[in-house]
This record gives structure tokens, C-alpha cells and sequence, in this order.
């Protein structure tokens, strides 16, 4: 399924992500900068915060009670805060658009 990533200055880039894979996944195998998940998605450095664009936030499920408890060492975290690792790609997510923060560059 298609994920969009906008970068804090405005560009625009398009990764096919697998079923199953995470967002995150997505972004680390094209190459697409922003998103370091330093720990592979272990969900313990929230290297992989993104935001999720306001048209996405119902369809993607809400974080896990760890995943919240580690937003809250992110820097600038808003309402739409999410770590891209924990947002596994779905048909249902097909389009999907995340804002990448401008802090991870
Ligand atoms: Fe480390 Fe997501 S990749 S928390």
C-alpha cells in the first residue's frame, strides 16, 4: 500500500509498503530520510516519530499504552504524535500520509 511522507520543508515522497511491514520499515528501505528508528523498531529509542496527517488519524489504530508512554520523550510531540514502527501498513491504509518531524534531520 502507498505511505506518503512529507518532509517538515514540504517535499513529498512515495514508498509501496508491504502488508505487514511498518511505516517506519517503509521509509528505512527507500531511503527516505527522516525517520532513523535507531532501534529497529523496538519500540525503545522514538527515533521513528512521525505525525499523522489529520484526514489518517481515525483509520490508523491508536498507540499502545508503551508506544504512549514513549511519545512523551519525543520532542514537539502533538495530538497526532505516533512512532512510525507501530503502524503496521494494511489495504485499509492504502494513501496513508505522515508528516515527518523536523527535529529527526
Ligand atoms: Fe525505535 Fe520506533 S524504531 S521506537
Amino acid at each position: 500500500a502507498l505511505v506518503f511522507y512529507v518532509t517538515h520543508d514540504g517535499s513529498k515522497f512515495e514508498a509501496d509498503v508491504p502488508t505487514g511491514n511498518s511505516v517506519m520499515e517503509g521509509a528505512v528501505n527507500n531511503g527516505i530520510d527522516g525517520i532513523l528508528a535507531e532501534c529497529g523498531g523496538a519500540l525503545s529509542c522514538a527515533t521513528c516519530h512521525i505525525y499523522v496527517d489529520e484526514a489518517w488519524t481515525a483509520k490508523v489504530e491508536p498507540p499502545s499504552e508503551m508506544e504512549t508512554d514513549m511519545l512523551e520523550v519525543v520532542s514537539d510531540p502533538k495530538e497526532n504524535s505516533r512512532l512510525s514502527c507501530q503502524i503496521m501498513m494494511k489495504d485499509e491504509l492504502d494513501g496513508l500520509v505522515v508528516h515527518l518531524p523536523e527535529s529527526q534531520f
